[in-house]
């Protein structure tokens, strides 16, 4: 990389010093770079709950391909989101035997308890919830996962652990 180049990086980074080893670390974990691409964006997800614009153009930059090919992997994998998640990204599956299961009651539940519809964060940006493909826990239908973790069968009572896992700020009553 040219001086110009790491100059460039640098004015235009929106990540600090250390989010920026981390991600050039990504570029160097597998035979090809582009193989870290998707773990990098993973990371930002992490950090920024979604990947901003100004996130592709710098990690297009890091991966030495385009912004349009970064947006086009953000748009592909529903992993990544555009605008901002919860804290706690609730994901309900609702695969054929999740629905089957009663998916739908606990979409309900959730829309309820949260005071928030799918896609949308609680105002303290402390949850979200969406529904997602089978999350390859179909024995514990409806499945529930919180940030990628399996939670088990999504029960009221488990969605109200869930959201009390904040102090039950979010109950609805
Ligand atoms: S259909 Fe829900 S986990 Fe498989």
């Amino acid at each position: 990389m040219s001086s110009a180049q790491a100059q460039s990086l640098v004015e235009a980074s929106p990540f600090s010093p250390e989010e920026e080893k981390i991600l050039n670390s990504w570029t160097k974990a597998y035979p090809h770079p582009m193989m870290g691409l998707l773990e990098a964006m993973r990371q930002v997800q992490t950090w920024h709950l979604c990947v901003r614009p100004k996130d592709e153009e710098y990690l297009a930059d890091l991966f030495k391909t385009t912004q349009n090919h970064v947006h086009q992997v953000a748009t592909f994998f529903p992993l990544f989101t555009k605008k901002p998640t919860g804290r706690k990204r609730i994901g309900l599956c609702h695969g054929l035997s999740c629905a089957m299961a009663g998916s739908d009651r606990i979409a309900e539940l959730l829309e309820k308890k949260l005071r928030v519809k799918e896609f949308e964060t609680t105002p303290d940006g402390e949850f979200s919830w969406e529904e997602m493909e089978c999350l390859g826990a179909c024995e514990h239908a409806p499945a529930i996962i919180v940030n990628e973790e399996l939670k088990g069968k999504a029960t009221e009572n488990l969605v109200d652990e869930v959201i009390a896992g904040s102090g039950g700020r979010h109950n609805g009553q």
